[in-house]
């Protein structure tokens, strides 16, 4: 369909159909074999609804927007990020985890022109509200899924192809009870451990000092991971909405930073995680002391 001059694209348009409601033949076979291989974390029932949920509720309304992608639903959008994710694409490839409303998003893919910014979120308005806006600031970069990014991840990324994976600010599930629904847990590391390229990096903000320290020691469990947390908790980086906040009433946030060892292969290890069984004071005085070597 040829586009008139201004025409903003749409994705009825990048479709080249002109109908933006899924097709039973694009529906994507439920339950199909990971392509990849990848270690697959298990679903948990997370605020938007996890992929099960929403099968199991037949949730596959159209999306509005121009990047956004529906893969766990949609065969075309997966095979579409497929392609936007492939190794042989060029410039870096890097995934953001619970964009929200696009604001690191915004910064990130102006900055980096040159890079394949991935982005994953479990609420559909966040992903159509992200959209509009990137789309105004001009980010042709961005691919934004509406799905669980560790349902997600094994489907569409080929082993050891990322980048930077930034995880900022995940909901710190307060109660020992919902800890499993934590986003950060050694599964979870594991996962982000085999899809990042050797050198990458998965990098953690929370403004939530116990949290910073469990997931220091869930990510510490993985083999194949260096952890450090930040001494420049920004990392150099643009702000997300949530960090912004922080930074503007003047509180405290941290960042702890994954790197992937060249060579070393992905394995979760027994270690205990020290803090798993910390009461409330023990993770409020968490950080390592000044001039731990943990610091970097
Ligand atoms: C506390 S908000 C942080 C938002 C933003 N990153 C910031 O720093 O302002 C966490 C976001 O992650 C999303 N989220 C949680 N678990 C997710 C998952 N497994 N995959 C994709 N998005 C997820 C939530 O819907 C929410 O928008």
């Amino acid at each position: 369909m040829a586009l008139r001059p201004f025409h903003r694209e749409t994705r009825s348009d990048r479709r080249g159909s002109g109908v933006d409601a899924p097709h039973d033949s694009d529906a994507v076979v439920p339950d199909a074999p990971s392509l990849h291989a990848l270690p697959t974390v298990a679903p948990t029932r997370i605020v938007g609804g996890s992929q099960a949920y929403r099968r199991a509720n037949g949730q596959i309304d159209a999306l509005h927007g121009v990047h956004v992608y529906d893969p766990v639903f949609l065969r075309r959008d997966a095979d579409a990020l497929r392609a936007f994710a492939a190794p042989d694409q060029a410039g870096p490839l890097v995934v953001e985890i619970g964009f929200q409303l696009g604001r690191f998003a915004r910064g990130y893919c102006t900055l980096h022109p040159e890079a394949r910014y991935l982005g994953f979120e479990i609420r559909r308005k966040f992903v159509e509200v992200a959209d509009a806006y990137l789309e105004r600031a001009g980010c042709s970069n961005r691919r934004l899924a509406l799905c669980d990014a560790r349902e997600a991840l094994p489907e569409l990324v080929v082993a050891g192809s990322v980048q930077a994976i930034y995880t900022l600010f995940p909901d710190p599930w307060w109660k020992s009870k919902h800890r499993k629904r934590r986003l950060i847990d050694r599964d979870f590391a594991a996962l982000a451990a085999t899809v990042l390229a050797p050198g990458g990096v998965l990098l953690v903000k929370t403004d939530v000092l116990g949290y910073a320290a469990w997931a220091a020691g869930e990510l510490a469990a993985v083999r194949g991971l260096e952890v450090h947390w930040l001494r420049d908790a920004t990392a150099g980086l643009p702000p997300s909405r949530r960090e912004r906040g922080c930074l503007e009433r003047g509180l405290p946030t941290w960042a702890l930073r994954a790197r992937r060892l060249d060579g070393v292969p992905v394995e979760i290890l027994s270690e205990i995680n020290p803090f798993d069984a910390a009461d409330d004071a023990a993770l409020a005085a968490a950080a390592p002391p000044p001039g731990d070597s943990r610091w970097r």
